[in-house]
């Protein structure tokens, strides 16, 4: 048994605005204790902890916020060397920069290293799960998922399915690819906390077959989860339409080979039609924000106050590596510039709400991570507020943990994340 002590902040429900101070759990002299497991067993006042456990050991990290560690919930592992690539939008990005990158992916040993680089690169920035993409090659995503069970990391993960037009060292034939992701589910499917995804990279490299296959393995494997990308730009949804031309629009793909339910992550769905977002409502799939590569790659603005309106459940994800930053608090300040441009000002609560708890109940996870409770997970981070002199000199004048939440995100990169907790285990 062990025990946190430190200022909690854990996200009870979704805030309904900035004053919503019953939305989270806020103890100012909080203590969280969690046994050998990993497994939070009392969260309360540390004096009232401390009382009855007077000799446990004690991570003080005295009136830093203790709060859920952060949900990335779309990235690509083969992607960490993709990103600062210059000059492109999507496209032209995945046919010059990340398709050459991901076919190195077929060496183990790059995979091994990598796997290792990656995985630290989230931990260092507070993400303790991560919902990842895999390169073509089966040994990218078991690599990945060999380092995340070291880590006794929360990790969904898929080998990428592709089988036409990119180049002939990242694609593998439909067969081929349902036999290689039956062998990964065999191998890592709810194997430690490691699950798999099922995971078409996008319409444009799937062809018929290949979706075929997705659908055969979704049908086959019900509690795995299903992850790609939609409508993300515009020239993306044009040569999709062509590929598909007997299809209304591009949601009717996937939905065309039953690839859409509560358990389907679509990434971006940025230029979305009307029937296309009445159907994601229907059939709960999640839209999963993506706000700096959104940004990095010109490819739009989402919508996320009409989404949240119509009841289209969203998530929030750093894409690495069309995304720029490993950092959730990166994230979050883009997420905000890009509600900013659409006049609508997303608030901290709002926003900490989605990397943490938010992000949890996507994935159909809120009893094992996003929230600080007995029997969930003791995924942990400490934020420090003053991990720069700018950010100490602003932490003047902030007198709400709102104000201080905005300051994190807006101010704060990895300097910010002070300590990271998996399961119980310090990682950094
Ligand atoms: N669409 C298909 N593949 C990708 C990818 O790797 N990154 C992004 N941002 N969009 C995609
Ligand atoms: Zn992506």
């Amino acid at each position: 048994m062990n025990i946190i002590r430190g200022r909690i902040f854990s996200f009870l429900r979704r805030p309904e605005n900035i004053s919503d101070l019953d939305s989270f759990l806020y103890i100012e002299e909080g203590g969280i204790l969690y046994d050998e497991n990993g497994v939070i067993k009392e969260v309360d006042e540390y004096n009232s902890i401390n009382r009855k456990h007077k000799t446990l050991p004690v991570k003080d990290f005295g009136s830093m916020i203790v709060c859920p560690g952060f949900i990335d919930t779309h990235n690509h592992f083969p992607q960490t060397q993709v990103i600062a690539s210059y000059g492109t939008k999507l496209l032209e990005w995945l046919n010059k920069y990340t398709f050459p990158n991901e076919s190195l992916f077929k060496n183990e040993d790059h995979c091994k290293k990598e796997a290792k680089i990656f995985l630290d690169l989230l931990n260092l920035n507070g993400i303790t799960s991560s919902v990842s993409f895999g390169s073509v090659h089966p040994v990218s995503v078991q690599s990945l998922f060999a380092e995340a069970k070291k880590r006794n990391m929360n990790l969904i993960a898929g080998n990428v399915l592709m089988d036409r037009n990119a180049p002939a060292d990242v694609l593998i034939p439909a067969k081929r690819s349902y036999e290689n992701s039956n062998e990964i589910i065999r191998n890592w499917h709810d194997v430690g906390r490691c699950k798999y995804a099922v995971t078409p990279r996008f319409a444009i490299t799937s062809t018929p077959e290949l979706m075929e296959v997705s659908q055969s393995l979704v049908e086959e494997n019900e509690s795995c989860y299903v992850q790609t990308h939609l409508s993300e730009n515009l020239d993306e949804i044009k040569t999709t339409l062509s590929l598909f031309p007997d299809y209304k629009n591009y949601l009717s793909i996937y939905d065309n080979y039953k690839l859409l339910s509560e358990k389907t992550l679509l990434a971006h769905s940025i230029h979305l039609e009307k029937s296309e977002k009445e159907k994601i409502l229907e059939t709960h799939a999640v839209t999963v924000h993506c706000p700096t590569s959104n940004l990095f790659l010109g490819s739009g603005l989402y919508k996320f106050k009409e989404l949240r309106k119509m009841g289209i459940r969203s998530a929030i994800s750093t894409d690495v590596g069309g995304g720029t930053s490993f950092s959730m608090l990166r994230t979050l300040d883009e997420a905000y510039k890009v509600q900013q441009l659409q006049d609508f000002s997303l608030n901290p609560l709002e926003s900490f709400y989605w990397a943490t708890l938010g992000n949890a109940k996507a994935l159909g996870l809120d009893n094992e991570v996003g929230i600080i409770k007995p029997g969930n997970i003791a995924d942990l981070i400490v934020l420090n507020s003053n991990s720069t002199p700018l950010m100490s000199h602003r932490m003047e004048k902030c007198e709400t943990v709102q104000e201080e939440l905005f300051v994190l995100q807006t101010l704060g990169d990895e300097r910010a994340i002070e300590s990271v907790f998996i399961a119980g285990k310090n990682q950094k």
